[in-house]
């Protein structure tokens, strides 16, 4: 077992501290927002996560985890050290690591005996070596320390099942004890180790999303073929997935992809081919086809409302994906700020983002159901694939729109059968 300070409390470090306390470790967390802290010590979690909350409360009783201000005192009392801190994207794409600097400069004001010293942030390749030449200098080359690539693989909305049975666990390395310390900390995880060296890890990440990005650009692309020829894009789907070289996962079309990792992550990728002097074409095709796809759903709702201007539209689900409250470069975000410029009047429903959207969007109504966004409303748009919009009583949601219009950007119900219950329904890719 370990002691372990883990700076930085957004979804990557909170999950990864709590995951790890529980498997045993004894684990101090810091973050420079006091507040936050303050409300972690309370049990007062800043998103929603399944599980997480539960999770970080066991621990929390149990005296494996603990919360704090100082990356000094984390540092101290800590043989591994993980950098979680956020890596927004700077206005060129690239992506902003003077977070990651500035913890890199305080842990090396902190450290005195040997510490492995792990990033964990998504970070552009060569990072890993920049913290480590930041930490040689402000330290002369006094103090022995490891630096450590270990890039995660989380989703959002099922992060604690994904870091606790993880596909592979990655760790980029140089030395051997480095080595040994990670791979002892993982074992209780029972998953296959990929150890490689820095650079290898961090490519690593930057293939595994982009790769999965490229997915779904593609797939979207397919729709919109589909929808020319009058396919079906989930029985493509379907039977492309059924191949093993191809697997299913990620292929299902819809207004494209959002939150917070995703498109900055290919724009760093893009950004940092680009200095290295390759023009990763590929990639800014699958950027291209995923803004497209906002622009076909938004043609999709004004060539079945006409005009959009005073047009009455409830919108089911307003996070960047179900099971999250993140509303980080959410797509359904994005289209009511451009239906509501256009002049629409926007009610919206979200099982959990609706106090972040508050926060961030004004002059568009609030609504405490599905029923109530649907009330009296000329369309019904589906942003995200929450399970409870599956379950929506079909017929009640008829009486209740003004006409009854349903257009679905995931995909959620069969065509088939929603025309069958007299629904105007349109989705992507199917006709
Ligand atoms: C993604 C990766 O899946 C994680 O492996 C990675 O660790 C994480 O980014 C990260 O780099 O931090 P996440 O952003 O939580 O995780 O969400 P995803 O489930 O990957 O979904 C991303 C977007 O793609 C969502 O907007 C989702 O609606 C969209 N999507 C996903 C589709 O449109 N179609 C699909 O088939 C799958």
């Amino acid at each position: 077992m370990f002691n372990i300070g883990v700076i930085g409390t957004g979804y990557v470090g909170l999950v990864t501290a709590a995951c790890l306390a529980d498997l045993g470790n004894k684990v101090i967390c810091v973050d420079n927002d006091y507040k936050k802290i303050e409300n972690l010590k309370k049990n007062i979690i800043p998103i929603y996560e399944p599980g997480l909350a539960e999770l970080l409360k066991k621990n929390r009783l149990a005296k494996r985890i603990s919360f704090g201000h100082s990356i000094k005192e984390a540092t101290t009392k800590s043989e591994i050290i993980f950098i979680c801190v956020g890596t927004p994207a700077n206005a060129d794409g690239g992506a902003d690591l003077s977070a990651v600097e500035k913890v890199a400069f305080e842990i090396a004001q902190a450290i005195k005996g040997y510490k492995v010293i792990v990033g964990k942030s998504t970070v552009p390749a060569l990072t890993g070596e920049r913290i480590k030449q930041a930490i040689e200098i402000k330290t002369q080359g006094r103090v022995n320390f490891d630096v450590v690539s270990n890039p995660e693989f989380l989703r959002e909305g099922q992060a604690i099942h994904d870091t606790m049975h993880p596909d592979r666990i990655v760790i980029g390395v140089e030395s051997k004890h480095a080595e040994d310390i990670m791979c002892r900390l993982y074992k209780p995880l029972k998953s296959q180790i990929v150890v490689t060296n820095i650079q290898t890890a961090e490519i690593i990440k930057h293939a595994c999303n982009s790769f999965l990005s490229t997915k779904i650009s593609f797939i979207n692309a397919i729709a919109h073929i589909c929808e020319k020829l009058g396919a079906d894009v989930e029985m493509v789907a379907q039977a492309m997935g059924l191949d093993k070289r191809i697997a299913k996962d990620f292929l299902n079309a819809g207004i494209g992809f959002g939150g917070y990792c995703f498109p900055k992550d290919l724009d760093a990728f893009i950004h940092l081919a680009e200095k290295h002097g390759y023009n990763f074409e590929l990639l800014k095709s699958v950027r291209k086809i995923n803004e497209e796809q906002k622009r076909f759903f938004i043609k999709k709702i004004e060539e079945t409302l006409w005009n959009i201007k005073n047009k009455n539209i409830g919108v089911l689900g307003l996070s960047f994906k179900p099971n999250t409250d993140d509303i980080r470069n959410s797509i359904a975000m994005e289209i009511i700020r451009t239906l509501k410029s256009a002049g629409a009047k926007i009610k919206a429903y979200d099982p959990q983002a609706m106090a972040k959207a508050k926060a961030e969007i004004r002059g568009i109504q609030f609504c405490k159901d599905s029923y109530a966004a649907a009330k009296n409303s000329d369309c019904l748009l589906i942003m995200t694939e929450w399970a409870e919009f599956k379950k929506l009583d079909l017929a009640k949601i008829k009486k209740l729109l003004a006409q009854p219009v349903i257009i679905d950007g995931r995909n959620m119900f069969e065509p088939a059968a929603m025309k069958k219950l007299g629904f105007v329904y349109k989705c992507v890719g199917r006709c």
